[in-house]
């Protein structure tokens, strides 16, 4: 029986972007689409398939573009629609696909739908957003306890029509109402904007929060945090992913959703694979906080593989633009960090390989003055170092974020020029998961080992891989049934050879059976 192929999506690596800080063509000190586009070959180089872009939709910016004032168009700071037509055939061209970054869940309070709303009671845009009066008729009162992300509680007063709207991040990124039919088709048709002109799919910004039920109840006083009350995972979502998911799928061409559901449960988070009907995939957070401990890590791989249902494939993310970068979580360690990068591409599921990661990078230390992101997560979103000598090729005005330290020898041009750079391992660790069906699509299964160790196997179509990591800082060793080479260590990109045994200290190996 032949099987139909995986869709791309499945072995594809996602390389995400976060536009200002990536690569600046203008001079202006924030990075743009035509500085992304004169990277293209950088990141297809690097052996990635895709790239997903943060959001680079017309915006105020108090959230850093996750408030969207247009759908439809392209912010100034990073282009316009020519910009990213010619930067999407670019990436085309070199088999790199396009990921958006789609916030449904809020607009910007200067979206017109928005302005429109909050201008009279009767508006047409007025059900568009949640209005309500004060608790019991009183004004003084928001409608529930609910809080918002960013501090605060998730409702604020409007004078011009004397109600409250509801706003679960800042008070402006008022939240849409999903439950509105009109809603939905103007949302429906935004992504079909893009799916028009070629993307190949979107990431979808806290995608478990856009149902909401009608009557808004107050979350229990220990819940009423945005990421953990009920309206959290609300059953009223899932209806709505299968409405999108049905545009997606009108396109040909695989396009692909994956889903922000930030939930810490990864039972619950396989409801959002719906029938094979709602998102293709979802991430999955708590790897974010498996840090250096073994335990965590096999417990999270038994549970990914035990809690997510049949058929929904798996996501893997060290870092991302919300999160302290990887290896400022694990305390600087250079060691430790390239393990995980072993890790992050060699588990069953498609990896999320956040900009920057691949060079090694630290948070920046972002002096409060400075700061500039209401949710204080300016330290992963430093500009990438391209070149050694600063400015790292950010030509003209300085980025308003400083550099993360290192930068001279953590620049492109540094590691580049050495086959024992963090980078070097990326791209070798890439190119063997790209040769390898097991690492792509394998089944894994988990091995016995010695304590401190982590060791897996994965195999699809007699072809097999197998993965130590030592956590410990101590040879382990590990004993194999037959002889392997090892394909990729992680304390030396150029190590090659036979297997003898023996796991480093702090490391991880790939092993091929000889
Ligand atoms: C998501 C984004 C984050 C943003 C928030 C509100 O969690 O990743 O950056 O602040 O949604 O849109």
């Amino acid at each position: 029986m032949s099987s139909a192929p995986a869709p791309w999506w499945q072995s594809a690596v996602v390389y995400q972007i976060y536009p200002r800080a990536f690569a600046d063509s203008n001079g202006d000190g924030i990075g743009d689409l035509a500085g992304m586009q004169d990277r293209l070959d950088y990141i297809r180089d690097l052996g990635v398939d895709a790239v997903w872009l943060s959001p680079i939709f017309p915006s105020p910016m108090c959230d850093n573009g996750y408030d969207v004032k247009d759908y439809c168009d392209i912010d100034p700071l990073f282009g316009d629609l020519a910009t990213f037509d010619a930067l999407l055939a670019a990436a085309h061209e070199r088999d790199l696909r396009v990921l958006l970054d789609w916030v449904p869940n809020h607009t910007s309070s200067l979206h017109p739908w928005f302005v429109d709303s909050r201008s009279s009671r009767t508006s047409v845009h007025r059900d568009w957003y949640y209005w309500r009066d004060g608790r019991d008729g009183d004004p003084s009162t928001p409608p529930n306890n609910w809080l918002a992300a960013f501090g605060g509680r998730a409702w604020t007063w409007d004078d011009t029509t004397s109600q409250w709207y509801l706003h679960l991040f800042l008070p402006e990124q008022p939240d849409l109402n999903w439950g509105n039919p009109a809603v939905q088709t103007a949302m429906h048709d935004t992504l079909r904007f893009w799916l028009d002109r070629g993307v190949d799919g979107f990431r979808m910004d806290v995608i478990h929060l856009i149902g909401k039920d009608p009557a808004l109840p107050d979350a229990p006083p220990e819940q009423a945090h945005t990421n953990r009350v009920a309206y959290n995972d609300y059953p009223g979502t899932h209806p709505m992913l299968r409405g999108i998911r049905a545009v997606l799928d009108s396109y040909p061409g695989e396009r692909v959703m994956v889903g922000e559901v930030n939930l810490r449960e990864t039972a619950r988070i396989s409801t959002y694979y719906g029938n094979g009907d709602e998102l293709n995939l979802a991430f999955n957070f708590l790897s974010l906080s498996a840090g250096w401990d073994v335990d965590k890590w096999r417990s999270l791989i038994e549970t990914v593989g035990r809690d997510l249902q049949p058929g929904a494939w798996p996501t893997w993310v060290l870092s991302n633009h919300d999160a302290r970068r990887l290896r400022t979580r694990l305390g600087g360690s250079e060691q430790k960090a390239r393990a995980m990068a072993v890790l992050l591409l060699t588990l069953r599921g498609t990896p999320f390989l956040y900009a920057g990661e691949e060079l090694g990078l630290e948070d920046a230390d972002v002096p409060p003055a400075h700061a500039l992101d209401p949710g204080g997560r300016d330290g992963c979103r430093a500009p990438i170092p391209w070149t050694a000598d600063p400015p790292h090729g950010w030509v003209g005005q300085l980025p308003p974020l400083p550099f993360s330290p290192a930068s001279e020898s953590r620049s492109v041009e540094r590691e580049v020029a050495d086959d024992n750079s963090m980078l070097a391992l990326y791209r070798r660790m890439l190119g063997v998961r790209r040769g390898s069906p097991a690492l792509q699509l394998g089944e894994l299964e988990l091995l016995a080992c010695p304590p401190g160790v982590l060791a897996f196997v994965r195999r699809c179509a007699g072809d097999e891989r197998r993965v130590l990591l030592n956590f410990t800082d101590t040879h382990a060793p590990v004993a194999v049934e037959s002889s392997c080479d090892i394909e990729v260590a992680s304390h030396d990109a150029r190590v090659t050879g036979e297997y003898d045994g023996v796991v480093p200290p702090e490391a991880a190996l790939v092993l091929r059976p000889s």
